[in-house]
């Protein structure tokens, strides 16, 4: 199955919230601004009360199988948000390739030198597909039962 990045659309949000069936999983994906429930057609202003740009990953049939944030929260960093996978294909990949792919957008196309986010650390399949980008844990005051992560981009050789 090929996968392409794109601007979310309607359909796309309404596929999103239906992914979403409790205040537990809404925490662990959208963090406390969300509340639960939520419209799903109002999702956009919902998660976009900061500057951002809202990304989804869509199959050959533009079916939505996943979905992330790019936050600019410090001047040459992108902080990734609501990372979230289609239920039914969760476990095969699919995450990998949608982080690689917002990274791939923030190294690129924002320009970013870094990339960051929020974990809960009992959140083992995110914890897990987050280290094994390369992301590592950095010391930060947040919410309780959270770790703040980074991952750095190597600078080429001359470029400064
Ligand atoms: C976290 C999430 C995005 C992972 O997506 P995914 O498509 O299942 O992940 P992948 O299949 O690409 O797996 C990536 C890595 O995570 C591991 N993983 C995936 N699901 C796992 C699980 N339930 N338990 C343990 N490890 C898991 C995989 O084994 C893989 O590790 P490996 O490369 O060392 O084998 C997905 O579970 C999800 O949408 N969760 C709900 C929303 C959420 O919690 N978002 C995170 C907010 S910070």
């Amino acid at each position: 199955m090929k996968y392409v990045l794109r601007t979310p659309l309607p359909h796309h949000h309404a596929e999103l919230g239906g992914w979403i069936s409790d205040a537990e999983q809404c925490l662990r994906w959208a963090g406390p601004a969300l509340a639960f429930p939520f419209d799903s057609q109002m999702l956009p202003a919902l998660l976009e009360t900061e500057v951002c740009d809202s990304y989804a990953l869509v199959d050959e049939d533009d079916r939505l199988a996943g979905f992330g944030q790019i936050f600019r929260r410090e001047p040459e960093t992108g902080h990734l948000g609501r990372i979230i996978i289609d239920p039914q294909r969760r476990k095969q990949g699919v995450g990998q390739i949608l982080c690689k792919e917002l990274i791939d957008a923030g190294a690129h196309r924002h320009g970013f030198r870094s990339m960051t986010l929020w974990v809960f650390t009992d959140n083992s399949a995110a914890v897990r597909l987050y280290s094994a980008l390369g992301f590592l844990p950095e010391a930060r005051e947040g919410m309780a039962g959270c770790q703040f992560m980074r991952l750095s981009f190597a600078v080429p050789d001359g470029a400064d």
